[in-house]
C-alpha cells in the first residue's frame, strides 16, 4: 500500500513515520524543497530515537527510511492508494488540497484529513466524491499516542469508514474512536476549553505556570500540565482550534485569551518555535 501525506510538519511527519514503520510506502509532500528537507530530517531524527530506546532495530530503521519519499512535487502522489492531509489549520488551504487530491487520486480508498477542527463536510464539498472524504485525527506525538479519531461527515460512505478503520487499526496498530462532524470532535471539544482556562488562570496572575502544570501532573496524574501541553500542541494550532470551536458553538469557554493571541502574533508558538510558555531553545 502507498499512502500520500500532505504536509510534513509536526503531525504530518509523525503520521508518515508511523506509516513507514508499519510497512506502508509513504510519500510526503511539502510546499518547497527546504521544508521537504526539514520534514525528512525530523522523521529521521524520530526514527533514530526509536533505535536509541530499543524499540526499533537498525534493520527496521533502514527499511522504514526506504519506504519514505519526501518531495515538493504534488504530482508525485499520483497512484497512491490513500491520502492523509496534515497541513496548517486553514480551511482555504485544506480545501484547495482536497480539490487537487480529488483530481489526482480518483480511485483512492479514502481522502483523509488530520484536521483538528475544520468540518469534514467542507472538505468533502471541494471534491466530486465527498463519500470518500473522512477525518483521521491523530494525536501528538503521533508515534507515541495510540488514538485515531475517525470523523464522518454526513456524506462519508460506510465503506470509507471501514477502509480508514482497517488501515488505522490493522496496519498502523492504532485504536479508533468515531465522532460526528462537529468542531473539536470528541477530544478537542473537551481538551481545548481546559487548556484555554489554564492560560486564563496564568494570564490573570492567579498562579504561576509551574504550579498550574504541577497541579495537574501531580494532582490528576496527567503526563504533562496544560501549559506545557499547549506548547507541545503548538500555540498557533491551539488558537486555530479555539477559533473553530467558538465559531461553531459560541461558547465563552472557547474564546481565546488575549495572551494566546499575543504569543502567536509574537511567533512564540511553543516547542516548535523554541519558545512558548516555556523555553526550549536549548533542548
Ligand atoms: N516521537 C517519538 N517518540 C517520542 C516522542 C516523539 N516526539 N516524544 C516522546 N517519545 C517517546 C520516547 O522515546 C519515550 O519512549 P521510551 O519510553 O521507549 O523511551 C516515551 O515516548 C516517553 O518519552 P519521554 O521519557 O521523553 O518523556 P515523557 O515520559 O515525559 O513523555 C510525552 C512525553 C509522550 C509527550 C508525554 O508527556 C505525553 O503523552 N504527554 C501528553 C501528550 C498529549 O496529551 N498529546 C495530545 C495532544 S492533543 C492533539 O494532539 C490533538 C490536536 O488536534 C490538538
Amino acid at each position: 500500500m502507498r499512502v500520500g501525506v500532505i504536509g510534513g510538519g509536526l503531525m504530518g511527519s509523525g503520521i508518515a513515520e508511523v506509516c513507514a514503520r508499519s510497512g506502508v510506502d509513504v510519500t510526503v509532500v511539502e510546499v518547497d524543497d527546504g521544508r521537504a528537507e526539514r520534514a525528512r530530517a525530523a522523521i529521521e531524527k524520530s526514527l533514530g530515537r526509536g533505535v536509541r530506546s530499543g524499540k526499533l532495530s537498525q534493520q527496521d530503521h533502514a527499511a522504514a527510511l526506504e519506504r519514505l519519499v519526501v518531495t515538493s512535487t504534488f504530482e508525485d502522489l499520483e497512484g497512491a492508494d490513500a491520502a492523509i492531509e496534515a497541513v496548517v489549520e486553514d480551511e482555504t488551504t485544506k480545501g484547495d488540497i482536497f480539490r487537487r487530491l480529488d483530481e489526482l487520486l480518483p480511485d483512492a480508498r479514502f481522502l483523509a484529513s488530520n484536521t483538528s477542527s475544520v468540518p469534514i463536510m467542507k472538505l468533502g464539498a471541494q471534491t466530486k466524491q465527498p463519500g470518500r472524504v473522512v477525518g483521521m485525527h491523530f494525536f501528538n506525538p503521533v508515534p507515541v499516542l495510540p488514538l485515531v479519531e475517525i470523523v464522518t461527515s454526513i456524506m462519508t460512505e460506510p465503506e470509507t469508514v471501514g477502509q480508514v478503520r482497517g488501515f488505522a487499526q490493522d496496519t498502523l496498530g492504532k485504536t479508533c474512536i468515531e465522532s460526528q462532524d462537529r468542531a473539536g470532535f470528541i477530544v478537542n471539544a473537551l481538551l481545548i476549553p481546559y487548556l484555554l482556562s489554564a492560560i486564563r488562570m496564568y494570564e490573570s496572575g492567579f498562579a504561576s505556570k509551574e504550579d498550574i502544570d504541577q497541579g495537574m501532573v501531580l494532582g490528576c496524574a496527567h503526563p504533562m500540565g496544560p501549559l506545557r501541553l499547549s506548547d507541545l500542541i503548538g500555540l498557533d494550532t491551539l488558537l486555530a482550534v479555539a477559533r473553530s470551536l467558538y465559531a461553531e458553538f459560541r461558547d465563552p469557554a472557547s474564546v481565546a485569551p488575549a495572551l494566546l493571541n499575543r504569543m502567536v502574533e509574537a511567533g512564540l508558538l511553543g516547542r516548535k518555535s523554541g519558545r512558548g510558555f516555556y523555553d526550549y531553545s536549548t533542548s
